[in-house]
């Protein structure tokens, strides 16, 4: 009879537990192409940043990101489009496996968020250009889930002066 009492308290207190933990968070943890993604963001070595600079800079009016500072590296393979200042060659189309990074960082300078371009024409969440976007944040929580490709983003970087979709030679000349 006792152990009958304990199991049911057992088996209550793991469902409080339970609802603890997991229950009141409403944002998903990065899976899929996003862990593919989040994992790729988070590793740095091998990476250049824009300008060769890693200092924050002032999220532009053009932006339709939220925060309000960021910075943005390059793979290795994708910095092969960079000049010797730093900035994207004029007309370059990125090599499959580039990834580009641009980190968000809020208010007290603390990364909050990535937002990921991976040219990846055979991922089956790859929009019509090859790139796959990733949006996810510092925690591994996802924003914007790669399966939508884009949506909502590409409308914008498609804007005129864009290169391969990109932004920061226009922002930041
Ligand atoms: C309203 C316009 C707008 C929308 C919508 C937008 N962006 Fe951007 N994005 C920019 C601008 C402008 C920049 C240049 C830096 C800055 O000021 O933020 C940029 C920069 C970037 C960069 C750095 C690479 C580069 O040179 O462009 C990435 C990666 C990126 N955005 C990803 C995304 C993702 C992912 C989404 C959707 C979830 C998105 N963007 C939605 C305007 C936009």
């Amino acid at each position: 009879m006792k152990t009958k009492q304990l199991s049911g308290a057992t088996i209550l207190l793991s469902f409080v537990i339970l609802l603890a933990s997991g229950g009141c968070k409403n944002e998903k943890q990065a899976e899929g192409t996003d862990k593919l993604l989040y994992d790729m963001a988070k590793e740095t070595t091998g990476f250049t940043w824009y300008k060769k600079s890693d200092a924050l800079l002032n999220t532009t009016s053009g932006s339709g990101h939220s925060f309000p500072f960021l910075r943005t590296r390059y793979n290795q393979i994708a910095a092969a489009k960079l000049n010797d200042n730093g900035q994207i060659i004029a007309g370059s189309t990125f090599p499959e496996g580039s990834v580009i990074v641009k980190e968000f960082h809020d208010d007290s300078r603390k990364l909050a968020r990535y937002a990921i371009l991976y040219k990846a024409s055979d991922n089956s969440d790859a929009d019509s250009k090859g790139w796959v976007w990733g949006y996810i944040n510092a925690d591994g929580t996802v924003a914007q889930e790669s399966g939508k490709k884009g949506s909502g983003c590409n409308e914008c970087h498609n804007q005129s002066g864009n290169i391969d979709y990109m932004l920061m030679n226009k922002y930041f000349p």
